[in-house]
């Protein structure tokens, strides 16, 4: 094997030949059959979907985002109302809030899990809340008990956004449910980044509640039913069938998907604590050290991400060998300029302010041969060692 030089930070390059074959297969299928909107495709994955998930309703969106915009627009949130959501996550979720002329209001993150933390929510809550966002962010659930016992108190409703947590598992009161199959909504993300991508944008909500289905389905075509007739405004929200055919051979493949980026994430683990790099607080880090991401719950490592004091500095370090990261993200929501008006500074969020300065995404794409997996924690570990850690 020749020696390695470089790692990217995700390559979508490396299928299987014979999963490719079956792509263009369904490519050719969907070209001759002339329905290039909804029909068949659609039907075919929303119900393996709902079946792979263990959701009663999965209904095929055009994105991530318009998935979050379609549940909120169907739980008739607009403007006046408010939403909790985390502050550090991805700019879809506060972003489709503020779309809908809602407004965002943040809690800070669990500094264990990045995702929010219950305790904050309850004090948040005011006449105005209608609903809840919890982000299942990195691959791994929200705290979602205390979530759920919460918006149940309070008698506001829940979208989970479970872009990055496709088939994550969370034990609740009554057994383990996916992500997505705890709140009023579920709202997923096919970008091509995500365990399921497709080749595009493409989404999926999914719900338990048979009515809330029957509205979304017609919130996704502009709201009308029968077509041209409109009781209510809604969009071109449609997932495309040819996305939707290659998603159909891409979901059966996801459970092995997954269990190799379990695998990558324990050879990352197993090394770095091997040579006594790793922190023993992941949520306080010392100079040369690195804080491990923590599986508290069922994680499907969409992302595997690191803490460093030294981030920018360990990220220009593994650059310099050739290893792609991503900080994942630098500004939290509260921080972000077009959010302004809502007044916040510096300091609000602290565990979120401090993960956006210290996190660091390391690769951890399922097709990753072991020895790449070596050579970015041998990295990693030259970083520590450069800064006097690690036998
Ligand atoms: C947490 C989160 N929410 C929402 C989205 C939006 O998904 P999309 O890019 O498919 O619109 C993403 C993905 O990019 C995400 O990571």
């Amino acid at each position: 094997m020749t020696s390695i030089t470089s790692v990217p930070l995700l390559d979508l390059t490396r299928n299987d030949p014979e999963v490719l074959d079956r792509m263009r297969e369904a490519f050719d299928r969907v070209l001759v059959s002339g329905r290039y909107i909804m029909g068949p495709e659609i039907d075919g994955l929303e119900a393996e979907c709902a079946e792979f998930l263990g959701i009663e309703h999965a209904i095929g969106v055009s994105s991530g985002t318009d998935a979050l915009i379609l549940a909120l627009m169907s739980l008739g949130i607009g403007a006046g109302d408010e939403v909790i959501c985390p502050t550090y996550t991805f700019f879809a979720t506060a972003g489709s809030i503020w779309r809908v002329g809602a407004k965002p209001v943040f809690v800070d993150c669990d500094p264990i899990t990045y995702n929010l933390d219950p305790a904050e929510i309850e004090a948040k809550i005011t006449p105005a809340t209608k609903a809840l966002m919890p982000v299942h962010l990195f691959g791994q659930c929200a705290d979602m008990t205390p979530v759920l016992e919460v918006a149940s108190k309070h008698g506001v409703r829940i979208i989970e956004d479970a872009a990055q947590a496709i088939s994550a598992r969370y034990d609740t009161t009554s057994g383990p449910v996916s992500a997505g199959g705890m709140g009023d909504f579920g709202c997923f993300s096919f970008f091509p980044s995500k365990n399921l991508g497709c080749l595009g944008d493409g989404g999926l909500v999914t719900t338990n509640d048979a009515e809330l289905a029957e509205h979304a389905r017609i919130m996704r075509v502009h709201g009308g039913k029968p077509k041209y007739y409109h009781h209510f405004v809604g969009g071109n929200f449609r997932l495309d069938p040819l996305q939707a055919a290659l998603l159909r051979i891409k979901l059966p493949l996801l459970p092995a998907a997954t269990e190799g980026r379990r695998r990558n994430a324990a050879r990352y683990v197993e090394r770095l604590q091997a040579a006594g790099v790793v922190s023993a607080d992941p949520a306080e880090v010392g100079s040369g050290q690195i804080g491990l991401p923590q599986a508290v719950r069922d994680h499907i490592f969409n992302q595997f991400t690191l803490r460093s004091p030294e981030r920018d500095a360990l990220r220009e370090w593994l650059g310099e060998r050739g290893i792609g990261t991503e900080i994942y993200y630098p500004v939290p929501m509260h921080l972000q300029a077009c959010f302004a008006e809502l007044g916040h500074r510096e300091g609000d969020f602290p565990r979120s302010e401090q993960a956006a300065r210290e996190t660091l995404a390391l690769p951890i794409f399922p097709e990753l041969a072991p020895e790449e997996i070596d050579y970015v924690a041998d990295g990693v570990i030259a970083f520590c060692r450069s800064r006097g850690t690690g036998s």
